[in-house]
């Protein structure tokens, strides 16, 4: 039996610690985002039982195939969170435009954005995928427009991530550290499981999808060579590699045992500048990375001081143990 704190009770403590009301609202609101994250849980565990496998046959704003999933993951998560008073409007990578709240409850002060099914590609072949949120405060007594989303990562007050592997996690930071809970699946209760979780400043395992490597940059090439040469190379170390293609569970583990994380510019397509997108997937990932010791950049500029131009925006991410981070933004330097 587990005796660990509850995500329940951590939440009460922090609020009550903090005697403040901003700090009780945005706990409240983070304990509706974890039970929508059950929710999601359990919808992806059942997947194929109950007929909610492949793909629904539609493409989202970004002009990428929808799975079932992602659809039924965004509808949980506007369900389980649209009557938290404290909520203004939500965006969503699966929603192309804001969704503002009923005219009742307009004036809350947060905005959620969110990535409902990361790594959904991995779905149907029963790998982790998970859930991606930032919370940032809503302009003061206006009903939100999609230019007040529009914030540096900087601005976030709360970020977080579910990965749907083994265990269900909710790993989250409100700026005081960085927090994991597991899921007791037999009290339905996330239990405090990964305290201040730190990332190691050095590493020795990088996480890039390689079939791209002809569209790199120099900079991320010669990171990448110098890795794979090994003990014979600059480096004089040997390197392992990981890719599971979900996000959330590459920095899941980066975050428990160190490593690097990239999505690079590449030439691929250049009307993108990256893959992965600024609000829903590298600002929330950025906050929890420094949090917990580690960096993250574009190569060019630290993710979080970018300043948002568009809701969908897609960037460069190079993310995780500090020392590899700053080798790899140093080569980008010395390419310029
Ligand atoms: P999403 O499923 O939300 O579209 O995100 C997938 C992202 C990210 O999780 C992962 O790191 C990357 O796309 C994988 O891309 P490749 O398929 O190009 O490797
Ligand atoms: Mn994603
Ligand atoms: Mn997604």
């Amino acid at each position: 039996m587990n005796t660990g704190i509850s995500l329940a009770q951590f939440i009460a403590e922090q609020s009550a610690k903090a005697a403040d009301q901003d700090v009780t609202d945005l706990h409240a609101l983070l304990g509706h985002v974890a039970t929508a994250c059950k929710v999601i849980g359990n919808a992806v565990a059942r997947g194929a039982l109950t007929g909610s496998s492949g793909s629904a046959g539609t493409d989202n704003v970004q002009g990428e195939v929808q799975k079932k999933l992602d659809i039924i993951s965004n509808e949980i998560l506007i369900q389980q969170t649209e009557w938290n008073e404290h909520i203004a409007a939500m965006a969503s990578e699966e929603m192309e435009d804001i969704y503002p709240m009923p005219t009742s409850r307009q004036h809350g002060k947060y905005l959620l954005v969110f990535d409902p099914l990361d790594g959904s590609s991995n779905v149907d072949v029963n790998v982790s995928v998970g859930t991606i949120f930032s919370i940032l405060q809503s302009p003061a007594g206006k009903q939100p427009s999609a230019a007040d989303f529009l914030q540096p990562g900087t601005a976030q007050v709360c970020a977080g991530y579910a990965v749907y592997g083994p265990s269900t996690m909710l790993v989250f930071t409100t700026g005081n550290g960085v927090h994991g809970f597991t899921l007791d699946r037999e009290t339905g209760e996330f239990i405090l499981t990964h305290a201040r979780m730190t990332i190691p400043a050095d590493t020795r395992e990088f996480a890039i999808n390689a079939s791209n490597s002809r569209f790199w940059e120099a900079p991320v090439k010669r990171y990448i060579e110098e890795c794979l040469a090994g003990t014979t190379g600059p480096r004089g170390q040997n390197f392992n590699m990981r890719w599971v293609a979900s996000m959330v569970a590459e920095v899941h583990r980066i975050l428990v045992r160190g490593g690097v994380f990239m999505y690079p510019k590449d030439t691929k397509d250049l009307a993108k500048a990256g893959k992965l997108r600024l609000m829903y997937e590298a600002n929330p990932m950025s906050f929890i990375v420094e949090q917990a010791g580690g960096a993250s950049s574009t190569g060019r500029a630290r993710i979080m001081d970018v300043q948002p131009d568009q809701l969908h925006q897609r960037i460069p991410v190079i993310l995780g143990s500090k020392n590899e981070v700053e080798r790899v933004v140093r080569y980008h330097q010395e390419t310029l």
